[in-house]
């Protein structure tokens, strides 16, 4: 380990192989192999994951299920260290404008599970206090349909984000019309179906969860009103289902809504949100914008990355002789194809004034990857882990 992380610090300093004497005869990768199951990597990696859930508007909050790739590169004296962690999710209940901390959210029954892989580059300066996520990039898919048959036959099984059947819409509509006739004087109205699901339980069973907003509407103005209000800032989100059975000729309609609560001001200022960080992350300039567009771009989110969905593998059961396919969630990132690395501008994160910049490598493979990688999983399911 001592050796190899010699060699990985001579790399970056120069006239460092005069003094080491035997010349290997390939130039060793400068990224050192971490342990997945080590306190320093869990600990990043919840943090990692915490940034990425807190960058995103959209969908569900993302939890760890293990680590799956962990590297270090370590660079120049003073300038801590650039990761490459590779981390496989699943999501949970909590949608991510609820805010709520990925360790306080439970993950999704078998049958509902949405899985998949995260890989971010993270930069941590521990001297300077600087925890910085410049890049991510997700891939999630559902578990499929037919593994879910195969295992439970009459669990709901439609695809958690297909929106093609009008009975969603009908769902959401028609349990949020019960919530408002509830509801004493405040009235809502739909953003978006976020979630959807479908059982055949006596008859056809259509549940959602959609987002919701406040409505400028009050309860007295009834169905007349047709105000719309001027922001659309979801202030919750609903659990709504719509069935019908012969047995019960009309429709069964239930709802819950919960509501988000980043609304309210923490209570201690905003630094009480950002660990103490030095920096808030979500406050400073884009670093890659900086030599495109010098003009005074707003302060906005220097974050970057996304998350992608695809869809089902969607077999159907009765083709189940053919050979199962190796599904698969290819996650994207790089930041530069050049295997010398490039440079990476994180000076506006530093108070004073720095000339070094950081080297960004390649993402790395997974083919190098440490002995202790990956780490355990807390959903041990191979249906749930990415190969
Ligand atoms: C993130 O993934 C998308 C495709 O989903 C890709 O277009 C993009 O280049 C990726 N970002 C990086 C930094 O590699
Ligand atoms: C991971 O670490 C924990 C705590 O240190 C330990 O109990 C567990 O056995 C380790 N698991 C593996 C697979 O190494």
């Amino acid at each position: 380990m001592s050796v190899l992380l010699l060699l990985a610090l001579c790399t970056l300093a120069t006239g460092c192989g005069a003094s080491y004497p035997p010349q290997p005869a390939t130039i060793p990768s400068p990224l050192l192999s971490l342990d997945c199951n080590s306190s320093y990597v869990l600990d990043i990696a919840s943090d990692i994951l915490q940034d990425i859930n807190r960058d995103r508007n959209d969908g569900y909050v993302l939890s760890l299920n293990r680590v799956s790739d962990a590297r270090e590169h370590r660079q120049g004296a003073g300038l801590g260290s650039l990761l490459y962690f590779t981390l496989d999710v699943l999501e949970t209940g909590c949608h991510v404008l609820s805010r709520t901390p990925w360790k306080n959210c439970g993950v999704r029954l078998f049958h509902e599970s949405v899985y998949g892989q995260c890989k971010a580059i993270f930069y941590i300066n521990k001297e300077k206090r600087i925890f910085y996520l410049p890049a991510y990039n997700c891939t999630l898919r559902p578990v499929s349909r037919r593994v879910v048959f195969m295992t439970c036959p009459d669990c709901p099984s439609t695809s958690p984000y297909d929106l093609s059947n009008p009975r969603y819409m009908e769902a959401a509509t028609e349990s949020l019309a019960k919530y408002n006739s509830r509801s004493p004087s405040k009235q809502y109205s739909l953003v978006k179906i976020t979630k959807t699901f479908s059982q055949w339980v006596f008859g056809p069973a259509y549940f959602v969860e959609y987002l919701i907003k406040e409505s400028p509407c009050t309860k007295s103005q009834d169905s007349s009103c047709a105000l719309e209000s001027p922001d659309s800032v979801p202030v919750g989100i609903c659990h709504g289902s719509k069935s019908q059975s012969p047995q019960h000729p009309g429709k069964l309609i239930s709802v819950t809504c919960s509501f988000f609560n980043s609304q309210a001001p923490t209570p201690r200022g905003e630094n009480a949100a950002v660990n103490q960080r030095p920096a808030n992350p979500t406050k400073v300039e884009e670093p890659q914008q900086q030599n495109t567009a010098p003009t005074n771009s707003p302060t906005k989110a220097v974050l970057k990355g996304s998350v992608q969905y695809l869809p089902d593998w969607g077999k159907k059961p009765e083709d189940s002789q053919e050979k199962e396919p190796v599904e698969t969630v290819p996650v994207q990132l790089d930041l530069t194809t050049n295997p010398q690395g490039e440079p990476l501008d994180v000076s506006f994160l530093f108070l004073e004034p720095m000339e070094e910049k950081l080297v960004v490598l390649p993402f790395p493979s997974k083919e190098r990857r440490s002995a202790e990688c990956p780490g355990p999983a807390q959903k041990d399911d191979p249906r749930l882990l990415p190969p």
